[in-house]
């Protein structure tokens, strides 16, 4: 059975650098704050028109094309990892296979947030083992900054979120011990509510009693977006950050772990690890459990905030083009997030 390998990748992040003294203008924070607790220095915002979740993940797909020597006719299916997708639907999946011509091929969404590019790379990993597809492209992209509460009312959360977009070409290898060794991936739906954006939704706030209140029974066409929902903040992420910090820092060493050990290693023989940028501050507890040099963890949360599914692909093609990833390395990539789920990819380069 063959293994399948990242024979391509790329990123684009766009040309607008919103540092954290810009959001001073619109909500009480500052630098330092943000500085502190996340390591955030700046982060970049999409053009509001002409750059959307699927703009910038068709920059990204066409690098990692490029790298590949793979065109879009030759791309046998796509795997597009996004929570801030163009439309409520139709998923992004289908605009990046119109934008980039490609054939009738099958176009899947993945809804996993932060941990949504592992989920994808290991669902296209599981195509090319069982031969089903020979060139499979799985992309990472948000664009947070169109869906964000920049009052203060929602500084926890929008301080955190920068966009962009991340994209690998899979193909198969024979080469041994190459591509990626395992894939894992977990959830624990109990804490769905913690880190969520609600509306517009089915869910009717059947949850949450006080918000359900506010609707107007005689108007059933309010129950899926109302006034009440803008008012109350409703149609922005919402997080209990500290809650989502400790849950964090157990599940990322957990699942690094879980892969290294599958595949008969520990984390001292890890090059690289690629955690998924969600603060600087859980990336240095994990780098600290697992005993690793700053030499063997890539962090660029500083540059580009939390950009959720494209944070993975971001960071791994920087420090492949950095020099900081080789041929023949270890790496693993691992993310945790909304959900909750959380996942990790061993791989060898
Ligand atoms: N600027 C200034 N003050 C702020 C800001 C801000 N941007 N945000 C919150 N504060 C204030 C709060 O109001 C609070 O004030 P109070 O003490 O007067 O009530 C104080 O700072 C502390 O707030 P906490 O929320 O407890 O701050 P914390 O130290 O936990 O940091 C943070 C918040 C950065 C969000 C942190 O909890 C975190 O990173 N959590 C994990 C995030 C994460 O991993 N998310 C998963 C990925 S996202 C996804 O899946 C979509």
């Amino acid at each position: 059975m063959p293994r399948s390998r990242i024979a391509g990748i790329g990123m684009y992040v766009p040309e607008n650098v919103v540092t954290n003294q810009d959001l001073t203008q619109w909500m009480e924070t500052s630098d330092e704050w943000i500085q502190e607790r996340t390591g955030i220095r700046e982060r970049r915002y999409a053009h509001r028109t002409e750059e959307t979740t699927t703009t910038m993940a068709v920059e990204a797909a066409r690098q990692a094309m490029d790298m590949a020597g793979t065109t879009p006719q030759e791309i046998d299916f796509i795997v597009f990892a996004t929570l801030s997708p163009d439309y409520y639907f139709p998923g992004c999946g289908v605009l990046l296979q119109r934008a980039m011509k490609m054939r009738e091929i099958g176009a899947l969404d993945v809804r996993n947030q932060c941990s949504g590019f592992v989920y994808a790379l290991s669902v296209a990993d599981q195509f090319i083992r069982s031969g089903m597809y020979r060139n499979i492209l799985v992309v990472g992209s948000e664009k947070h900054s169109f869906g964000l509460d920049f009052t203060t009312r929602g500084r926890n959360v929008s301080v955190i979120f920068g966009d962009g977009a991340g994209a690998v070409v899979l193909q198969p290898t024979e080469e041994p011990g190459r591509g990626i060794l395992s894939t894992h991936l977990h959830s624990d739906g109990e804490s769905a509510e913690i880190l969520a954006m609600y509306n517009p939704g089915t869910h009717a706030n059947h949850w949450k009693e006080e918000a359900y209140a506010a609707f107007d029974e005689a108007d059933i066409g309010q129950m899926f977006f109302s006034h009440a929902m803008i008012d109350q903040g409703q149609i922005y992420p919402f997080m209990d950050g500290p809650a989502v910090f400790k849950k964090a820092v157990v599940k990322f060493p957990e699942v690094i772990l879980e892969a290294l050990h599958a595949n008969g290693l520990q984390a001292s023989d890890l090059d690289m690890l690629i955690p998924h940028q969600a603060n600087l501050r859980i990336s240095q507890f994990v780098q600290q459990r697992l005993g690793l040099r700053d030499d063997q963890v890539h962090n660029n949360i500083q540059s580009y905030g939390n950009t959720t599914a494209a944070s993975v692909p971001i960071a791994l093609c920087e420090a492949v083009r950095l020099g900081k990833v080789k041929e023949g390395n270890l790496v693993c990539l691992a993310a945790f997030g909304s959900g909750f789920t959380w996942a990790s990819a061993l791989l060898r380069w």
